[in-house]
């Protein structure tokens, strides 16, 4: 749709070569009197007005950093629109090497990767997303590739290829607006990942709050996610644990280790036997959990100097081990649930989805099984014990407890008993 400079407000209008429209602006000193098109600003205080307004508070707008910086100057009338050069980090990271090179090695990076190798990680989106539109409107914080971006471009998504933006709003790209909670709230707030919720409900969220509302002086110490999670202005941004607590590598705790990998079986990562599967490769890949205790370890020891700030040592580490008890006990939990869950399967009781490589619960097919045996299984697992650890990590005991551990072993005690009646049905069945 051509825009017509006449309807935006422009006065003195005149045709230019190849239909272009151009005006005089009266106001304007003398030398500038003939405006031609190229003028982003000028323009663009017509056509988006509150972009320019925003872009003239950011520090970009005090350092000559003008609109065709980032999205180039090829388009310079209303009429060739498509001519914008789509924002992507690369262009940020040729100013800001440090930040672009930290935040392409962490976690956030792989967000839209992820997505797309793992479609059933979030068990309850799965029912109300169809496809993976709706995905992206948090996993856009990550990379793409060249072909991913032309094909969104071309059907209409010019939007969200910048990712640095999801914390640095555009236009004023504030380093203040990303270094507060809220700049994480828009995606840390789910059923499975409620960091939001249980770091607000804390007494470090409250605290901060309090601060952010001056009733507290801005001295007082409180910390932020930022504060934990990017010590240090630190754009790599990964927990050691991650999403789905997981690590290969539990030694010398036999009854966590065969808990572990009974997860990991259900998850496909593992098979019958015990061996990798290439989901096993796909998930270190992709860093859906660190591939062994000195990559873990070395994720805790960052965390350790980041609570240590304001805490001691001693006290940190053994408030953390906390959380490492939560996910010792939710995997004990979880694990005889999927076991009885299979030997349901295993006995003939329960049909096997057709779906399903073994005779064990799949938790990356969770539409496969919609029985109710099942789909406690998977809330068990996609919900309860997320929130049993993070819980802990975020000091939020409510989640913790009341929405993550008690929750689980509500519903181990339902598994077996919905598998108690199942099997005596089957026996009265026999007889
Ligand atoms: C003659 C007026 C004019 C000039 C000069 C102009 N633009 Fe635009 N620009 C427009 C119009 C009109 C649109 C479409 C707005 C809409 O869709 O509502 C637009 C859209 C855009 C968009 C959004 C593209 C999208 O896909 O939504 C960007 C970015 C942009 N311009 C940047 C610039 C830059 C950078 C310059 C200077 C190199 C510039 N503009 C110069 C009129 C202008
Ligand atoms: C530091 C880089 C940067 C500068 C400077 C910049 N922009 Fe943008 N602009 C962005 C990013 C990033 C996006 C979002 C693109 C995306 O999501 O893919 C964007 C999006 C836009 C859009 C489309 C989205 C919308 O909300 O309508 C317009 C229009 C636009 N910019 C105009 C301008 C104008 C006019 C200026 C100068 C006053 C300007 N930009 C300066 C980075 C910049
Ligand atoms: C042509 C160079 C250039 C490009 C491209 C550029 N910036 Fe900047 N940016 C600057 C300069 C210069 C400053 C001000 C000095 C400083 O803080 O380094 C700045 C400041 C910033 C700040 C700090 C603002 C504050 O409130 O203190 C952030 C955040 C930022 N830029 C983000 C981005 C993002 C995101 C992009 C890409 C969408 C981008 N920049 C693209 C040059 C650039
Ligand atoms: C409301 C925001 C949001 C939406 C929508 C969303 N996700 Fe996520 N996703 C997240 C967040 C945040 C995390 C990381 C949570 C954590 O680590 O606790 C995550 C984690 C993941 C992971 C695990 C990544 C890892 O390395 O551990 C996968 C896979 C994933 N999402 C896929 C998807 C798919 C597929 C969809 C669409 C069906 C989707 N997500 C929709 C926010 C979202
Ligand atoms: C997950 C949120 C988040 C994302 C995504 C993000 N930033 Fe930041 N950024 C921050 C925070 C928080 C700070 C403040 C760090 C501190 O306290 O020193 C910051 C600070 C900055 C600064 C100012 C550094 C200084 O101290 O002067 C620049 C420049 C910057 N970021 C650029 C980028 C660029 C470029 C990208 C994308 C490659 C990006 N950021 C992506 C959260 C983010
Ligand atoms: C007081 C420090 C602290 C604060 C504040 C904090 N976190 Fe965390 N976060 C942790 C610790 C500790 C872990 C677990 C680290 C590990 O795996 O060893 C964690 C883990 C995570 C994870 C991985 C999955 C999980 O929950 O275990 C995500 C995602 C996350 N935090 C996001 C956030 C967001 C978003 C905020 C703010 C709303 C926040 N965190 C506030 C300390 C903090
Ligand atoms: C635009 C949405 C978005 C915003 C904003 C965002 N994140 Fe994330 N974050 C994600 C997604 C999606 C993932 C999962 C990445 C993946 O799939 O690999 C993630 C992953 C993480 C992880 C890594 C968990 C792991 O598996 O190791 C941490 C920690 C984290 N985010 C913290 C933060 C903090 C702190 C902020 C605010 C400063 C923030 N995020 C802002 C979407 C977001
Ligand atoms: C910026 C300073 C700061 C950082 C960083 C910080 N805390 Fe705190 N923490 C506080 C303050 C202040 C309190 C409230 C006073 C108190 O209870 O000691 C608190 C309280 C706590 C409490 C008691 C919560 C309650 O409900 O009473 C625990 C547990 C805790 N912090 C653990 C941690 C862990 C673990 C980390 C790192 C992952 C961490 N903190 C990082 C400042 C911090």
């Amino acid at each position: 749709m051509a825009h017509d400079l006449r309807k935006l407000g422009f006065k003195k209008v005149f045709a230019l070569k190849g239909g272009y429209q151009g005006w005089c602006d009266a106001k304007l000193p003398l030398e500038k009197k003939i405006v031609i098109e190229k003028d982003c600003i000028t323009c663009h205080s017509k056509v988006t007005p509150d972009i320019v307004a925003e872009w003239k508070l950011s520090e970009h707008s005090k350092n000559e950093v003008t609109c065709g910086v980032c999205h180039g100057e090829s388009h310079y009338t209303s009429e060739d629109v498509e001519k914008v050069v789509p924002v992507t980090p690369d262009k940020c990271t040729k100013c800001h090497d440090t930040q672009g090179k930290q935040f392409k090695k962490g976690k956030h990076a792989m967000a839209w990767s992820t997505m797309k190798v793992f479609p059933t990680a979030h068990w309850q989106l799965m029912a109300s997303v169809e496809g993976s539109e709706g995905c992206g409107s948090c996993h856009r914080i990550g990379l793409k590739s060249k072909s991913e971006m032309k094909k969104l471009l071309k059907q209409g998504a010019g939007f969200g290829l910048a990712s640095c933006d999801v914390c640095h709003t555009r236009h004023t790209f504030f380093k203040k607006e990303a270094q507060q909670p809220q700049a994480c709230q828009t995606c840390h707030s789910g059923i499975d990942y409620p960091q939001w919720q249980m770091y607000s409900g804390s007494k470090h969220g409250v605290r901060y709050s309090l601060k952010q509302m001056g009733i507290l002086p801005e001295s007082v110490s409180a910390p932020t996610c930022q504060d934990c999670h990017m010590a240090n202005g630190n754009h790599e941004v990964r927990a050691a644990w991650g999403f789905f607590g997981l690590r290969p590598d539990i030694a010398g705790d036999k009854e966590w280790e065969d808990a572990s990998i009974t997860i990991m079986r259900a998850l496909g990562f593992l098979d019958e036997k015990g061996q990798p599967t290439p989901k096993m490769d796909e998930a270190i890949k992709h860093g859906l959990f660190r591939k062994d205790s000195i990559e873990w370890g070395s994720e805790r020891v960052k965390m350790v100097e980041a609570c240590s700030r304001c805490h001691s040592v001693h006290f940190t580490e053994s408030e953390l081990k906390k959380g490492d008890r939560m996910i010792r006990q939710a995997d004990i939990l979880m694990a005889k649930a999927i076991n009885c869950i299979a030997e349901l399967y295993k006995d003939g009781i329960l049909k096997k989805p057709q779906a399903f490589k073994f005779p064990f619960p799949d938790f990356l097919q969770p539409c496969e099984a919609p029985r109710r045996i099942e789909q406690l299984l998977w809330r068990m697992f996609g919900q309860y014990r997320m929130r049993a650890f993070q819980g802990v990590f975020h000091q939020n005991s409510i989640y913790a407890f009341r929405h993550g551990l008690s929750e689980m072993e509500r519903s181990l005690c339902e598994i077996q008993e919905l598998a108690q009646g199942l099997r005596s049905k089957s026996r009265e069945k026999s007889h």
